[in-house]
């Protein structure tokens, strides 16, 4: 119930599909990098100029210390060089400033297409894909995901062109002073760029190691809060309380491991860069003796050694975050490419059918279940109030879901107005009914709001309206905020019975030609029970509309036009009340219910 899950990917792991190659993963970004190839192409721009500009200061220095060594240095001279190098200064900010902003907010904006994208294509799922990818899994990917691929196509990139761009460019300069202290110095970059791979990799182990317990230690507060007044009801409090101390420090730990990493990785860098500086010193310093090099050449040299230390850190880097951005780029391919089970067809013209519905050897198996769920089912459902009922586990619920098209069927099974369903458009289909699930759906908002979720431009008056005929107007009433009163978080702030009626006022407002009930009256006492009926049959006068509705009591039952009884899949009987009697489990229900009644 509360207990933490396991990792973020755990539900998507089951049925792993091939791995695709990185060009066809990088179709996903292609779009998105053609539609800014504008704004990137200036912002690279912007980098490299500012990595040239940062080598000319080197040289400024070397002429000042040129002039200086042989003694013809003179002020105006070393004003100027001073002075062109404020004016490199200015320049390198003004570009830096143009390029983070052009580069770093394209991935940003790169990332909030994903986003949208994913978030589309999630929305156009369907429940099978609920089942296999829970919430946790679906809220890393929107997080962890997203952002490791925003810090590929930002930093990651910037890194790269700035790391080969500054290398190859300070190699130049170096080699061209001299090649043979260029490879002296040289000798000890191998071990810095080694280092960082390790030591980043490590770092990128560790720092998903720390999302992943942040996701645990997130998720099990939701858990906890969402099920509070059973924690409460179990006196779990305390219990709660260790686990969730446990999770908190266990995150702690892995916090401190990637702060001994981040540690290590600077020192590191600037030990191997000293190393070569101390290989640089004696070298060089015997060049300068032997007067083979100059000592403003040495002065530039020892710069352009500094300006390497940062790419030969950043291969390391660079090669990690690529990784990790492939990574997660999988995972998003992935899930942009699975595509719902429940096909969909065009919009066509439906014909008014004395049939609204009609089941035809209707079998159904739940994608992970061994045994179906609805055993070659045969049933018309028309105008009028068509009941249904039997055994808890039977099929109601199932066979409700499949006329939604929430699942799959086969086909030449299931028939809307006499087309085949997987011929017709989800959405028109859907478009003509109106659903009351059997748990209640509603949310932290107003009670107007909840009743006009589907039709959010209803006028007070109509949902008034609904609210009556679902017999719920009264109680709305007597609330403090009347229909403006928030009901919290799921409802909480109403009875059982009030969020059915909520629900079912919902439902009544869409007004709909078919309208499913299930089992949603089940927590409404008999009085109320008969006036929400009233209210139902009401909207059916004299209309051709269709009201199936799924119920255990044989009073809602027995105002029916015709009842169906399922059991294990199958219909086991159908007619109205009188003669469903002779059907040994309805009788043996209607006779306790009128021993209670
Ligand atoms: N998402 C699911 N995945 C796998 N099996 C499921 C799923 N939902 C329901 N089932 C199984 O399908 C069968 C029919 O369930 P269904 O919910 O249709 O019963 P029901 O008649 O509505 O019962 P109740 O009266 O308790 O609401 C049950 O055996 C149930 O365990
Ligand atoms: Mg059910």
């Amino acid at each position: 119930m509360t207990g933490p899950r396991s990792g973020p990917d755990a539900g998507s792991t089951a049925s792993s599909p091939p791995e695709v190659g990185l060009p066809a993963l990088l179709q996903v970004l292609r779009p998105i990098f053609r539609d800014h190839r504008l704004r990137l192409g200036l912002g690279f721009l912007a980098l490299v100029t500012v990595d040239f500009l940062q080598l000319l200061i080197p040289r400024f220095v070397k002429s000042a210390v040129d002039a200086l060594s042989a003694a013809s240095a003179t002020s105006p001279q070393l004003l100027r060089l001073s002075g062109y190098i404020c004016l490199v200064a200015v320049f390198v900010a003004l570009l830096r400033f143009i390029w983070r902003n052009l580069i770093i907010g394209f991935s940003r904006i790169l990332e909030k297409k994903l986003r949208d994208r994913l978030f589309a294509h999630i929305l156009r799922m369907d429940q099978p894909f609920f089942e296999q990818w829970t919430t946790g899994d679906l809220m890393a990917h929107a997080g962890n995901d997203l952002n490791a691929i925003q810090m590929a196509c930002g930093m990651g990139l910037v890194a790269a062109v700035d790391a080969l761009v500054m290398s190859t460019a300070a190699l130049a300069f170096m080699l061209a002073i001299s090649v043979k202290l260029t490879l002296i110095a040289l000798l000890p970059m191998p071990l810095l760029i080694i280092c960082t791979r390790v030591l980043s990799g490590r770092l990128h182990h560790r720092f998903n190691l720390v999302q992943e317990q942040f996701s645990l230690l997130t998720e099990f507060a939701r858990a906890t809060l969402v099920s509070i007044r059973l924690i409460k009801g179990y006196t779990l409090e305390h219990f709660q309380e260790r686990q969730f101390a446990d999770l908190g420090a266990r995150y702690v730990r892995s916090n401190l491991k990637v702060a001994v990493i981040q540690g290590l990785l600077f020192p590191i860098a600037t030990l191997v860069g000293n190393i070569g500086m101390l290989l640089l010193l004696y070298y060089g310093g015997t060049l300068v003796i032997e007067a083979s090099i100059s000592i403003g050449s040495f002065v530039a040299f020892v710069s352009y050694l500094y300006m390497l230390i940062w790419p030969m850190m950043a291969v390391g880097w660079v090669a990690n975050l690529a990784q990790r951005g492939a990574t997660s780029l999988r995972r998003i391919h992935r899930l942009l490419t699975r595509q719902p089970l429940v096909v969909t067809g065009p919009t066509l013209a439906l014909p008014a059918t004395a049939t609204v519905y009609a089941c035809r050897q209707l079998r159904f198996t739940y994608p992970v279940a061994t045994r179906p769920a609805l055993v070659a089912v045969d049933l018309e459902i028309g105008p009028g109030l068509l009941g249904m009922s039997g055994r808890t586990g039977s099929g109601k619920s199932t066979l409700c879901k499949l006329l939604l098209r929430m699942y799959p069927v086969a086909d030449g099974q299931l028939f809307f107005r006499g087309r085949d369903v997987n011929l017709l458009s989800q959405t028109d289909l859907r478009q003509c009914i109106a659903y009351v699930s059997q748990e209640s759906v509603l949310f932290a908002d107003t009670i107007a709001n909840n009743i006009a979720f589907g039709r959010p431009e209803a006028a007070p008056e109509e949902i008034e309206a609904a609210a009556r005929a679902a017999a719920i107007d009264a109680d709305i009433r007597s609330f403090a905020g009347g229909y403006g009163a928030i009901i919290g978080e799921r409802g909480v702030k109403l009875s059982g019975g009030q969020r059915q009626r909520l629900a079912l006022a919902r439902a009544l407002l869409c007004d709909r030609p078919m309208l499913i009930i299930d089992d949603a009256l089940s927590a409404i006492d008999v009085e109320t029970e008969q006036e929400v009926l009233e209210g139902i049959l009401a909207t059916l006068a004299g209309r051709q509309k269709t009201v199936l509705l799924v119920s255990h009591r044989v009073n809602v039952l027995r105002r029916c036009d015709r009842i169906v009884l399922l059991d294990e899949g199958r219909i086991v009987a159908q007619g109205c009340h009188q003669e469903l009697l002779d059907n040994q489990f309805y009788r043996a229900m209607a006779e306790k219910q009128q021993n209670h009644a």
